[in-house]
């Protein structure tokens, strides 16, 4: 007789794995190089040096290394958290009726309540290494600026975040804990920086963007001596650290003789959806099996379904180098969508490029369909999520609901990348029924498109 399953499977430490993987080195056609943006010609990894930390920046750049070891230090830290559990969703399983095998990677045991740790640890240490002073960053819904807060602290670096202003003003707890882990705090846009202070002066009541933020972070770190900037997504660094979630997820599926036929997981700036699928892609792309990879976005902003594949600025600001990638013009302002963490107007370039040649998947969900997922999960399988990994929840339950009326008994696995305690405002507005559904027109988005970069010969 075969074994049941268990509910939760749980790696040993010695299982972990001791190298992070890199897409890149097996993709038939790489992404397009990052462009600078005074030239318009490919950055190379020394234009990269005056903003990041010289070992990231090299991890940025690398096309080529399939595996990179995880430094002995990082793993440590890593121990202390993961590895993270693999869940069997019995319970939504039952109360869907579907025949489906549904699992998730539980992404959120930590402090930080998010995946974000993951890449926080690896940047922090990084930065430790190269002696570097003090290290500024940005948060959208505040778990990336939480995860770097504790890695900073327990490296002993100093940190400033710049966090969107309506996260900082509806999540005052996100910044508690910040300060908790000495990290200092600035809702952005601010007048401390000449980005947040054009921002400002153009659109006095905004609420910010990631892309503004990241503006006021990069112009930080670039006027501060010994001080570099971190980015919790969208980098291809990024998503290396954060492969991690993936190669866990491999192992423990491997260990119970399950294989996905569908992996599904949020996409903000593609950093866990990225990791998770990591492994799972390298099959796809060496020919070894070919399950569906499925990113799932808000429909308030639509990058993947409905943005263009061009080159734009990663910051509202203008000042960073140029990246090909899907995205919806760095002067779209989502609308305030309650998933902070998917409110950016890119996408990873490396996902980017796999979507545009067809390795991906990508749908765009309402907020209150996303809800609806989110409360129906916490009632069946405990967990209360936050509304960003919800999105993953709802491509799920409706991958789940279509094998309910075709009867077939797929696997599904998705990415549970965080806990939403500090996501209650958004319960409550959903709950008493204050939520609404923004969708972007055409319009709207063509307005933002016509102002993507001009770059003579490439993009006119
Ligand atoms: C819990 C959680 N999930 C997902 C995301 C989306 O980021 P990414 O697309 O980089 O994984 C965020 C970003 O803040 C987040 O906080």
């Amino acid at each position: 007789m075969s074994k049941k399953i268990p509910h939760r499977i749980y790696l040993t430490e010695d299982q972990m794995p001791t190298q992070w993987y890199n897409l890149r080195a097996d993709m038939k056609e790489l992404p397009d190089p990052m462009l600078n943006p005074a030239t318009g010609k490919p950055a190379t990894v020394k234009d990269l040096y005056p903003v990041f930390c010289t070992e990231l920046a090299k991890q940025e750049m690398d096309n080529t290394t399939r595996y990179i070891d995880i430094p002995e230090e990082v793993l440590e830290f890593y121990k202390m958290f993961r590895p993270s559990p693999l869940i069997r969703a019995y319970n939504l399983e039952k109360a869907l009726g579907t025949p489906a095998k549904i699992y998730y990677k539980f992404e959120g045991n930590n402090t930080s309540g998010s995946h974000k740790l993951n890449s926080a640890v690896a940047q922090a240490y990084y930065a430790k290494e190269q002696g570097l002073t003090s290290l500024t960053t940005e948060t959208g819904a505040g778990q990336w600026g939480t995860a770097l807060a504790e890695a900073c602290c327990y490296y002993n670096i100093p940190l400033t975040v710049y966090m969107v202003k309506c996260s900082y003003e509806q999540k005052p707890f996100r910044r508690a804990i910040i300060e908790t882990f000495d990290g200092k705090i600035i809702p952005s846009p601010s007048n401390t920086t000449n980005a947040g202070r054009a921002i400002l002066a153009e659109n006095p009541d905004t609420s910010g963007s990631l892309g503004c933020a990241i503006s006021e972070a990069v112009e930080k770190a670039v006027t501060t001596e010994g001080c570099k900037y971190v980015l919790g997504s969208v980098l291809n660094q990024v998503l290396l650290h954060q492969s991690i979630i993936g190669l866990e997820a491999k192992i423990a599926m491997d260990s119970i003789g399950e294989y996905p036929d569908v992996v599904i997981g949020c996409a903000g700036g593609g950093s866990n959806l990225g990791g998770l699928i990591a492994p799972y892609m390298q099959d796809k792309l060496t020919g070894k099996a070919n399950p569906r990879l499925v990113a799932v976005e808000p429909a308030s902003c639509p990058s993947l379904t409905r943005g263009r594949y061009a080159y734009d600025f990663c910051d509202t600001g203008k000042i960073t180098p140029l990246a090909k990638m899907y995205t919806l013009g760095c002067d779209f302002m989502p609308s305030a969508n309650h998933a902070g963490g998917l409110r950016y107007h890119g996408m990873s370039p490396i996902l980017s490029k796999l979507y545009h040649d067809g390795y991906m998947e990508a749908v765009a969900v309402e907020q209150t369909k996303v809800f609806e997922a989110a409360t129906f999960f916490a009632k069946h399988e405990t967990i209360l999520p936050a509304p960003e990994s919800a999105h993953a929840i709802r491509g799920a339950i409706d991958e789940a609901l279509k094998c309910k009326e075709t009867g077939e008994a797929k696997t599904i696995l998705f990415g549970l990348t965080g806990t939403g305690y500090f996501d209650m405002m958004a319960y409550d507005a959903f709950l008493n029924g204050n939520m609404n559904d923004y969708i972007p027109t055409d319009e709207e988005l063509e307005k933002a498109f016509e102002k993507l970069p001009k770059i003579p010969g490439i993009q006119e």
